[in-house]
């Protein structure tokens, strides 16, 4: 039995390109493995911690090899809990928005929880830096108002695939699967739908083999 890791970074509820198309990926990998455990964990909606001074210091204290002091402890265990519900999942399903050409706050905010190092990537002089988070799968669904396809000119202003790529690369992941349905709001509703389906229908194909 395996646990899935799914993660909402919409606050859109019912609304949400980015969660429907995720969740009729759930829907089809629930009728292959109706044993796997799903656990859902919306960004907006969780209570996860900030992470401000004290735990900005802790991580610091991480990084300088030094131990934890009695408040750092305190705050660390918090950032604890985040990267053991992130890393004790074998799959991973994430669903995301394109605001401001990049990530919504909160994603980024559990993004800044979750990637430490001795956690989730490690360094050392001789090897550089290496991901820990290792053969594991994660779909991602980039929804996106606008358009932003390779050669339109505009490719360059997306930096939503970018980082997100980049920072799940960076923690180990390389089985990625991404669908991006766009453009949700530039087309009007009929395009948007239209795109929504054509991408529902990936996810379906990529449930088989999940
Ligand atoms: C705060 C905010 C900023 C946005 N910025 C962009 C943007 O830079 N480019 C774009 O194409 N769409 C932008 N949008 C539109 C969303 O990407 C679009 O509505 C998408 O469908 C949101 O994903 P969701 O439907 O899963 O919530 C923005 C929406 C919001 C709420």
């Amino acid at each position: 039995m395996s646990r899935l890791l799914y993660i909402q970074a919409s606050p859109r509820g019912q609304r949400s390109h980015s969660v429907a198309v995720a969740d009729a990926f759930i829907e089809a990998y629930e009728q292959k493995h109706p044993d796997d455990e799903i656990v859902i964990l919306n960004v907006f909606d969780a209570p996860i911690p900030n992470f401000d001074g004290l735990a900005v210091q802790a991580k610091y204290t991480i990084l300088h090899g030094k131990p934890h002091s009695q408040a750092e402890q305190e705050v660390w265990k918090d950032v604890e809990q985040v990267i053991e519900q992130f890393t004790s999942a074998d799959k991973f399903v994430l669903a995301v928005p394109m605001w401001n050409f990049s990530i919504p706050y909160r994603l980024k905010q559990y993004i800044d929880l979750l990637v430490q190092p001795g956690y989730t990537f490690s360094y050392s002089p001789e090897a550089g830096y290496q991901g820990l988070v290792s053969g594991k799968p994660i779909l991602v669904v980039y929804a996106r108002g606008g358009e932003y396809p390779p050669g339109s000119g505009v490719e360059g202003l997306d930096m939503q695939t970018k980082y997100i790529e980049l920072i799940l690369g960076f923690i180990g992941f390389k089985d990625i699967h991404s669908v991006v349905v766009e453009p949700t709001l530039q087309g009007g509703p009929d395009a948007a739908g239209a795109k929504r389906q054509g991408a529902i229908e990936k996810v379906k194909e990529i449930a088989e083999v999940f």
